[in-house]
């Protein structure tokens, strides 16, 4: 058949309109005027009813839940720029991070969308919620001074996508100094209680699922259980924030929310005996030599990772997808 012209073009216009990187800017066109929908600039970094309606939102935000990867990477962007994901960067369950993390932030409108080699980057302005009560953190961002400044006065969030699907966010190296900035003293505790709670709130699983998830009681305690005899492996020594053992996109245990990404890379860890690593950094011996201890630690291993599954599965969250 011989092709006209006008046959020509529309099958030009149909190739290019379905072409990934126009998918994916009108991907990121959709998700930033949600993100705006869904936590508004108000003006009042401290309303922490405010910030809960936000993180309710972005939880329940279906292209956002949809298009995340699982797990999900963040951190800060390098001092040389770019948006490389690999490196000093936390990994973290999608549904965790943007209940208890994206909503620390309130987002601007005057976002823009940039079309790198392999990446298309969304570009969103935000102002962090600075002011709350030390409990709605996900955990005492303080404990390093860098990092703190790094949250009240990061300008963007950069969120990279690639071929429908967004892997990661980082804070802007881009700050504003001039923003205020509520100063805290960290104590040394990654964890306390304060009127009987147990702290920081934002990272019990009470904070992260829904008031009738039937599995949140059994989640609960697996974590309890496994978290109590990972301590005795000095295992929280170096997957917490301050990453004593320099894992290039760290886990961490020391808070349920947190340690929720890590429940099937636990089991495999060790499964293989292959933690804590040869040559670590804290000079402990590599793995566990007790055979009986190891197969201990994996059973707990094993039903925290079950009981993080049916809990997730519940809320209609999905699995890891490699
Ligand atoms: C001395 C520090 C140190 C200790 C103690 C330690 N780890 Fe790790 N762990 C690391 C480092 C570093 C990596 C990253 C290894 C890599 O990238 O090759 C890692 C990786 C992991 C991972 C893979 C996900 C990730 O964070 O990159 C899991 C899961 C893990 N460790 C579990 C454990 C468990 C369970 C224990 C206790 C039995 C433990 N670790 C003790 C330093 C430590």
């Amino acid at each position: 058949m011989k092709l006209t012209y006008a046959m020509a073009t529309v099958a030009l216009t149909a190739a290019c309109t379905t072409k990934p990187a126009d998918r994916d800017v009108a991907l990121a066109t959709s998700i930033a005027k949600g993100l705006l929908a869904a936590c508004p600039d108000s003006d009042n970094p401290a309303d922490e009813t405010a910030r809960n309606q936000c993180a309710a939102k972005l939880t329940d935000f279906a292209l956002l839940r949809t298009v995340m990867r699982e797990p999900f990477i963040w951190g800060g962007q390098s001092a040389v720029g770019g948006y490389q994901l690999d490196t000093k960067t936390n990994k973290f369950n999608a549904r965790v991070w943007r209940r208890m993390y994206l909503s620390t932030f309130m987002f601007g409108s005057d976002y823009s969308i940039e079309q790198t080699a392999d990446s298309t980057v969304l570009h969103v302005p935000i102002m962090f919620r600075g002011a709350m009560s030390t409990g709605a953190y996900p955990y005492p961002f303080w404990h390093n001074p860098k990092k703190w400044d790094a949250y009240n006065y990061a300008t963007t969030i950069h969120f990279i996508i690639q071929n429908g699907v967004m892997i990661g966010a980082l804070r802007s190296i881009d700050q504003d100094k001039t923003r205020s900035k509520v100063d805290h003293s960290w104590d040394g505790l990654w964890r306390w209680r304060q009127a009987g709670v147990q702290m920081p709130y934002v990272s019990l699983y009470d904070y992260l699922l829904s008031k009738d998830n039937p599995h949140a009681v059994q989640l609960n305690e697996a974590y309890r259980a496994l978290e109590a005899r990972m301590r005795q492996h000095a295992c929280q020594a170096c997957h917490a924030p301050d990453n004593q053992g320099e894992s290039p996109q760290l886990e961490f245990f020391v808070y349920p929310n947190q340690a929720l990404t890590g429940r099937h890379d636990i089991v495999a860890q060790l499964d293989a005996n292959t933690m804590p690593p040869e040559d670590n950094t804290l000079r402990l011996p590599a793995g566990i030599a007790d055979s009986s201890e190891r197969d201990l630690l994996l059973k707990l291993a094993r039903d925290f990772e079950v009981a993080g599954d049916e809990a997730l599965a519940w809320e209609g969250d999905k699995k890891a997808q490699f």
